[in-house]
């Protein structure tokens, strides 16, 4: 997925001004950046909920190969987990019976087996965003989008959610575009973080290639050599963004850092 040079305005002052960024097949890409510069807004242009009055976005792959996944999970709440996953894949015309059990085998995966006759009310936090995760990963998409989706669970939890995420898109090579407020969480994730400037007018400023080996565990990953220099500097460039200091409107090339 390719966005170029996106322009948005919701009336006033454009809120992006010429943001650019890139997800390569297979990458795992983060957008972090100050709050309330633009980084939900980037994102919806990229789902095509919201129309840029400049740029474009070109997507290289069928509407359909694409997952999103939002803060607030959508599920149906007089329906169970299992119903819940099967939905869209019975929209996709599957079979009743087939979807049933596509479904109990994706809650599977995400260490759901045993809860699937279970209403979303009567799970908790991170198992509920497990079942919107087996949702989306049951439509098998190429590309997944996601706006804070693990931003409600608490640190144990959210570890052990990312990590899960972490392996299955790695071993099904899914794409993915990350928005997050959590810097670390980047950078253990990422292959490619971006930062988005600070509003109005935002732009990426920065774009950090993230060379930690592959497969990745979210608490080795924080080990690696390269992986405290990186954090610095990106906690530096965004506090900078912040004070106002920022590369702002002269973005620079990518940031590499040395692998092992
Ligand atoms: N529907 C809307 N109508 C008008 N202004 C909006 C709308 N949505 C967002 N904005 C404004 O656009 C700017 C960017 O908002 P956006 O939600 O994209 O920021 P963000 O980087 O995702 O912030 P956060 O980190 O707090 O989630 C903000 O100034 C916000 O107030
Ligand atoms: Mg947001």
């Amino acid at each position: 997925m390719r966005v170029s040079n996106v322009s948005l305005s919701y009336g006033g002052e454009p809120v992006l001004e010429g943001a650019s960024l890139k997800v390569g097949s297979g990458q795992f890409v983060s957008l972090v950046g100050p709050s309330g510069s633009g980084k939900s807004s980037l994102l919806r242009v990229a789902m095509g909920l919201q129309k840029p009055f400049a740029g474009s976005v070109d997507l290289e792959l069928p509407k359909s190969d694409i997952g999103i996944l939002f803060q607030d999970d959508a599920l149906l709440p007089w329906r169970t987990a299992r119903q819940n996953v099967s939905l869209g894949l019975r929209f996709r015309g599957m079979a009743k019976q087939q979807a049933l059990q596509k479904a109990d085998e994706w809650l599977a995966k995400l260490g759901l087996e045993g809860f699937e006759d279970r209403y979303p009310r009567h799970l908790s936090g991170g198992q509920r965003k497990r079942v919107a995760l087996a949702q989306v990963l049951a439509l098998e998409p190429k590309l997944l989008l996601m706006d804070e989706p693990f931003a409600s669970l608490d640190a144990i939890v959210r570890t052990k959610v990312i990590q899960d995420v972490v392996q299955l898109v790695e071993r099904e090579k899914i794409a993915v575009l990350l928005v997050t407020h959590d810097l670390e969480e980047a950078i253990s994730l990422s292959d490619v973080v971006y930062l988005l400037s600070q509003g109005p007018r935002a732009r990426i400023s920065n774009e950090y290639k993230i060379s930690i080996p592959r497969p990745r565990d979210l608490v080795r990953a924080r080990l690696h050599p390269s992986y405290a220099p990186l954090l610095e500097k990106l906690w530096n460039d965004l506090s900078d963004e912040v004070q106002g200091n920022g590369n702002g409107h002269v973005a620079k090339g990518p940031i590499y850092m040395a692998a092992e």
